[in-house]
């Protein structure tokens, strides 16, 4: 299921963005989304009114994006068929296909590696 509004408290502030930021088609659970490119998943979703982007393993009680610097780890999400991406660290790109996560992940593809296919996030570069 997905969590959208037409209405969202996720605005660009007035000339941080400007004319610069043009939308960029992607899909969210299967929908179609019209969202600003040039910033990262997590905040395009929520300027398209997404706010649910996985649920807890143990409850399924809903989770969205908390700290938007790559520590909370409340972001994750599926991208291009690969599971726990962190939507925050990650750009949005025209074509993504995106799923909320539910519940515990799924192994990544098989043959899918981080040194090869899709690096995984480095937060802290560490
Ligand atoms: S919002 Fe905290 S890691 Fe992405």
């Amino acid at each position: 299921m997905t969590t959208q509004s037409t209405h969202t408290l996720f605005k660009p502030l007035p000339g941080v963005q400007g004319a610069a930021a043009t939308n960029v088609a992607i899909w969210f659970n299967d929908q179609p989304l019209s969202v600003p490119g040039g910033c990262s998943v997590a905040a395009a979703l929520l300027a398209a009114g997404v706010s649910r982007f996985r649920a807890t393993p143990v409850s399924g009680a809903p989770r969205g994006p908390f700290c938007m610097m790559g520590a909370c780890f409340e972001c994750l999400v599926e991208i291009d068929g690969m599971p726990s991406r962190q939507a925050c660290m990650v750009e949005v790109k025209a074509g993504m296909r995106i799923r909320s996560q539910e519940g515990a992940r799924d192994l990544p593809p098989f043959g899918a590696s981080a040194a090869t296919d899709a690096p995984l996030e480095n937060a802290h570069d560490r």
